[in-house]
């Protein structure tokens, strides 16, 4: 692939800010979307275990609806959390993004409908189940089927779009145009590796959701210790698979002795220790977090690189600074994101530590909070608007 075609595929109207900064937030949200893909799979996967347990063993028939409910909410925060990835990849590597949904135009439309098809059965899974314990079970394996494919169908346009030499040939095999939009590449291993960090990441959920609850009385020692237990056998266990398969991916590529996927090893490595002993799951998932950002920044790398041979440096893309819309973005993103996430997180974290029902309208900092929200979202709305009016209408008048 020549570099004229890959900077001819690039918006001639340019970047609205500094590249580099993209590229972070790229890192950052890809994350953060991460997370919620591995705790959704992670939590259905083991829920479905859970249905054919908890009609005799008590344990996980508190068990299992905890678990399903988290997978339910998880998909809804990972649909959420895709989508500022998919617009930083788009800002600067959209010549590798377009292509890639061009030839793969088909399983684009594919992947909405297999979301909105498995999403929808999945509440069935949990209508089914909260109705008659243990219900729903085709319903959820179905539905968990469908929304493992489309994380592989997600997987195939990252490494489409990851394949620019190959392009010409997929878009016309042998010289004949295809059309069909079916265009399918996947890389074993590096999905491998990726759908196998589910379990480690279900595993730490579990310690967490076992110390979170050791503090409430309704719930039984005997509850507590299994599930914390049950978290570090599952942790421990899908962290030696990621690890193997990690190497193998490394290995594969030509990375394993990179520095960074050096300090990915140890990350790991470290992990493991820390949900052995599982002395503070908290600070587990603090350096959990530090890992998946390492992991994602990897993935980033391995792009970049593919690029840069091929002689296109995001660094080098023509900036068209905007200051006002990023300024925008970034208030709303930090300020109106940081306040109403930091509302729900605290009245999560309490309506979770209350045994009765929980009013927030009675308590403090979860009324300031919701406020500030409310106010901060109106006043958005009205700049927002506002703002997009007086340009507008200066515009056309
Ligand atoms: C159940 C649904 C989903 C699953 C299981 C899933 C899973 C995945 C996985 C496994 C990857 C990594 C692929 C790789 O690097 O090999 C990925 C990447 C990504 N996903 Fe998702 N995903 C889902 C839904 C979504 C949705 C709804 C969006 C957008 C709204 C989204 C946006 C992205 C983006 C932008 C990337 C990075 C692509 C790239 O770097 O080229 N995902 N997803």
């Amino acid at each position: 692939m020549d570099a004229s075609v890959l900077l001819a595929l690039r918006d001639p109207a340019g970047v609205p800010f500094y590249p580099v900064v993209f590229q972070a937030l790229y890192v950052l949200t890809w994350a953060l979307h991460a997370a919620f893909v591995l705790l959704a799979l992670g939590s259905m996967g083991l829920s479905l275990y859970g249905t054919f347990r908890q009609k005799s063993d008590p344990i996980w028939k508190i068990l299992t609806p905890h678990l399903i409910q988290t997978g339910k909410i998880s998909v809804s925060i990972l649909i959420v959390l895709g989508v500022a990835p998919l617009l930083f990849t788009q800002v600067i590597y959209d010549p590798n993004w377009y292509v890639a949904n061009t030839l793969s135009g088909m399983w684009v439309f594919i992947f909405i409908y297999s979301l909105v098809v498995g999403y929808i059965m999945y509440y069935w899974y949990y209508y089914a189940n909260k109705a008659n314990t243990g219900g729903g079970k085709l319903i959820g394996i179905v539905s968990f089927l469908i929304l493992v494919f489309a994380g592989v169908l997600m997987h195939n346009f990252a490494v489409t779009s990851i394949m620019p030499n190959d392009w010409m040939n997929m878009y016309a095999p042998n010289g004949v145009v295809d059309t069909s939009g079916l265009t399918f590449n996947m890389d074993v291993v590096r999905l491998a590796f990726m759908v196998s960090l589910s379990i480690p990441v279900v595993g730490i959920f579990l310690q967490n959701y076992s110390r979170f609850l050791s503090t409430r009385d309704d719930f039984s020692k005997e509850f507590i210790s299994y599930t914390a237990s049950l978290g570090t056998k599952l942790a421990i266990v899908g962290f030696l698979l990621s690890a193997v398969t990690f190497a193998l991916w490394m290995l594969q590529i030509g990375y394993l002795l990179h520095p960074l996927s050096i300090s990915i090893v140890i990350g790991v490595v470290i992990l493991l220790l820390m949900v052995a002993k599982n002395s503070n799951s908290y600070i587990t998932t603090g350096v959990l977090v530090v890992v998946a950002l390492l992991i994602s920044a990897m993935r980033e790398l391995i792009r970049f690189d593919i690029m840069a041979k091929l002689g296109y440096s995001i660094y080098e893309y023509p900036v068209n600074l905007e200051i006002p819309s990023i300024v925008m973005f970034l208030l709303t993103f930090l300020i109106m994101g940081g306040v109403g996430v930091a509302y729900l997180l605290t009245m999560s974290w309490k309506v979770g530590k209350s045994k009765d029902v929980f009013d927030g309208s009675k308590d403090v900092a979860v009324n300031k909070l919701g406020n500030y929200t409310l106010s901060i979202m109106i006043l958005w709305m009205v700049i927002y608007f506002g703002w997009g009016m007086a340009i507008l209408f200066n515009n056309i008048l």
